[in-house]
């Protein structure tokens, strides 16, 4: 009999492209994918633990469907991804009805985990806690060794992981402990993606990792250059052997043609001149770069543990800006942090102003469990960060409106990905990432189009097709 999944998906770009690898291998195994939980036979959610209130849709999403398994008891419940590592057996207590539980580093092991449970329950009957399957103890994901499959929307553009993990050890950050050691992607499997997606008609590709930029420190076969120490030694004594980010970035141009190629995300600590170089110099890498900043004070800069300080954070803007002019830049700024003063907080706003960047996600501190932060007093009371929250909001959007503008009277390149929300309308983005709406067929779609802007908002601009 053939088995449908339903999967649904919270947190990141990275999990998003998970959920794809998944389900690109259960329907290898022969399951079809179902439109809707109530018509699933296995059912997965692909969780986030970064902040709490992304843990606590989760758990109340399966909460509502454990309802389901009163009517159907074979239904197969699962739990996957950053809170199944967290929280691993207290998932089980406060969802009795989960059946399945397993971390980012075993997404590959899923295709036989459910065949594992399946097994159980043709054997033993049908209980849940008998059949129960808990796997999170894997350092990493074996990236070299995924299963067959793959399954990804027909569209535009594609994600592409290159590296999964985090080594790092930012003291608000619960990701270095849900998704384990860093590793990276074999480079030619990458090459060979990126070809196959560009075959099948994929205009864009953006490469996904924690910190893209630390690829290459560790491959699955135990190679890599180690560490910042081992990357500075090769580019001192062997720059030709150094396969790093940047090295990456010049391989995927040359050998292969996707028109587009992005990237995120980029930790600050290692982002270099050679990358900056590199963006510079490749045609396909976008004249965009999302580079987390957090804070705009040294302070808390520390107490983050992020490695680095507002000037050299500054200073590598600066030399950015030099080497691509009309670079687009954002980031991620999270408020309420421990300690932070008001003091602190103007250092944010005025880094901000003076960076000026396109766009900004503002992040409201949640302590998570077992980080450094966590043991430090959860001080800024909650009404103190929404009036931060919603300052940094209206700044950006501010700074936003002013740079879009720029743009007023300009012709942008924009990559139609899909209609716009209002009949006869498209949507598209530039190379610098801003969403671009215009008038034009559908026929346009996945087509890199000359618009003129004739109008900007904080969020969108608004264009007309060129006469060609
Ligand atoms: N609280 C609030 N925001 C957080 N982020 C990461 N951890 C936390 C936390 N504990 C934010 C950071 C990161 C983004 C993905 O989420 O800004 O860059
Ligand atoms: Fe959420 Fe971070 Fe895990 Fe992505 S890596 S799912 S943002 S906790």
């Amino acid at each position: 009999m053939m088995k449908s999944i339903f999967l649904q998906t919270y947190g990141c770009q990275m999990n998003e492209r998970d959920s794809e690898e998944v389900l690109g291998m259960l329907t290898a195994q022969g399951y079809e994918v179902a439109d809707a939980p109530e018509r699933a036979d296995v059912i997965l959610l692909n969780t986030c633990s970064v902040r709490e209130h992304a843990e606590e849709r989760a758990f109340g999403k399966m909460g509502e469907l454990s309802v389901l398994k009163r009517e159907r008891p074979g239904l197969v419940l699962g739990i996957i991804g950053c809170m199944a590592k967290l929280h691993q057996e207290r998932i089980f207590k406060r969802l009795p009805a989960v059946d399945l539980i397993a971390g980012p580093a075993e997404l590959y092991d899923l295709p036989y985990l459910l065949a594992e449970i399946q097994e159980k329950r043709q054997r033993d009957g049908l209980k849940t806690q008998d059949s129960r399957l808990m796997a999170v103890n894997r350092p990493f994901r074996p990236l070299d060794a995924k299963p067959n499959g793959d399954y990804r929307k027909p569209g535009v553009a594609a994600f592409v992981t290159i590296m999964e993990g985090c080594d790092k050890a930012c003291t608000y950050c619960i990701v270095p402990k849900t998704r384990g050691q860093e590793i990276s992607r074999p480079a030619e499997e990458i090459i060979r993606e990126i070809n196959a997606l560009a075959a099948s008609g994929y205009q864009e590709v953006t490469l996904l990792g924690q910190n893209v930029n630390s690829y290459g420190k560790r491959f699955p076969d135990g190679s890599g250059y180690k560490g910042p120490l081992g990357r500075l030694r090769l580019l001192e004594e062997q720059p030709e052997t150094l396969l790093d980010f940047p090295y990456l970035l010049r391989l995927i141009d040359r050998r292969t043609s996707v028109p587009r190629v992005r990237f995120t995300t980029s930790h600050p600590f290692d982002a270099h001149q050679r990358l900056f170089e590199a963006m510079r110099e490749c045609r396909s890498v976008c004249e965009w770069l999302h580079l987390p900043v957090q804070s705009g004070s040294n302070r808390i800069l520390r107490a983050m543990r992020r490695g680095y300080t507002r000037e050299t954070y500054l200073d590598k803007i600066a030399q950015l800006r030099k080497l691509i002019p009309e670079i687009s830049l954002s980031t991620d700024i999270i408020v309420g942090f421990p300690g932070e003063t008001e003091d602190d907080f103007r250092q944010t706003t005025s880094l901000m102003r003076e960076v000026e960047y396109d766009n900004a996600y503002i992040f409201k501190y949640s302590p998570r469990p077992g980080t450094d932060a966590a043991a430090r007093e959860d001080d800024v009371p909650r009404e103190v960060k929404e009036e931060r929250n919603q300052a940094l909001l209206a700044l950006q959007d501010e700074i936003s409106f002013t740079r879009h503008r720029r743009f007023e009277g300009r012709t942008v390149e924009a990559l139609i990905e899909g209609p716009g929300k209002r009949e006869g309308q498209l949507f598209g983005r530039t190379r610098g990432n801003h969403g671009v709406i215009l008038d034009g067929p559908a026929s346009s779609v996945g087509m890199a189009l000359s618009v003129r802007v004739t109008r900007a908002t904080a969020h969108t601009l608004f264009g007309e097709r060129c006469p060609a």
